[in-house]
């Protein structure tokens, strides 16, 4: 999977993306990240890239034209690098690949969306600084829309690195053993079930004793278990989308049940 983001700030992306698994998957060749600075093309004397929004308001606004000429390096380095060099932009055999405006103006990102856009080759993300970028611009290259949340960031480089964590995970290599990706949080509309490591005793406290119990079947049907209760106790949006046996089902009803209290039922 090859990610380019287009940033003013290559660096923010650089150094988080050499550090500990994202680090080993693009020494290893998993993925590839291409941090292009949008001020390389501000093709200006004073370098700028920002300007004055037509209308008022406060704040600059990032211009169309060094976003535009960065962009198109881009589409170029794909091309030439590509299986499909011989192809001519907009004909039918260059597609150019999924271009992702960070911006809190898209649609939430969560982990359905990952998992999709991890079956892509390549991705081309754009992250906005001050107030925002000339509309023109977005029209004629973005393809999706992506918020990390409700909540307004100072730059999309951070949400762009949370969206490129989440889909390099999902890409087979990245984490080394294939089934950790699978049966965590969200894999199946479910939360994780609590984790417990050494020691047994912790400040008094025990390890559930089903988990040293050595009984696999017995502590199965316990992770699943907590699973349910967790997700209905901390995130009842998430619950109605799970698959749930009807004693499963029961549970939940007891736990979203006002008053009852979610402690015992653990
Ligand atoms: N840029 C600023 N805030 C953002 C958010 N919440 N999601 C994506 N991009 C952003």
């Amino acid at each position: 999977m090859k990610f380019h983001v287009m940033t003013l700030f290559p660096d923010i992306i650089n150094n988080v993306m050499k550090e500990s698994i994202m680090g080993r998957a693009v020494k290893s060749g998993y993925i590839s990240i291409d941090a292009v600075n949008i001020r390389d093309f501000a093709g200006n004397k004073h370098n700028s890239v920002d300007d004055y929004p037509y209308g008022g308001g406060a704040g600059m606004v990032m211009q169309a034209e060094p976003i535009y000429n960065c962009y198109k390096y881009i589409c170029e380095r794909i091309r030439a690098q590509g299986s499909n060099e011989d192809a001519v932009e907009g004909t039918e055999q260059f597609k150019m690949p999924r271009l992702i405006y960070v911006t809190p103006q898209g649609k939430t990102f969560n982990q359905k969306l990952a998992r999709e856009y991890s079956k892509e080759e390549e991705l081309i993300f754009l992250c906005g600084r001050y107030e925002g970028i000339d509309e023109r611009v977005l029209e004629l290259i973005v393809t999706d829309y992506v918020s990390v949340g409700d909540y307004v960031l100072t730059g999309g480089e951070l949400p762009a690195l949370v969206m490129i964590d989440a889909i390099s995970r999902l890409v087979p290599g990245v984490l080394g053993n294939g089934a950790s990706a699978g049966k965590e949080s969200f894999s199946g509309s479910l939360l994780e079930y609590p984790q417990y490591t050494r020691p047994e005793n912790w400040h008094g406290k025990e390890v559930p004793p089903v988990l040293t119990s050595g009984n696999h079947k017995l502590i199965a049907q316990w992770c699943r278990r907590q699973s349910v209760i967790r997700t209905a106790d901390r995130r009842p949006d998430l619950i109605k989308g799970a698959d749930l046996t009807e004693e499963e089902q029961q549970l939940v009803k007891k736990i979203l049940m006002k008053g009852s209290d979610v402690n015992e039922i653990y």
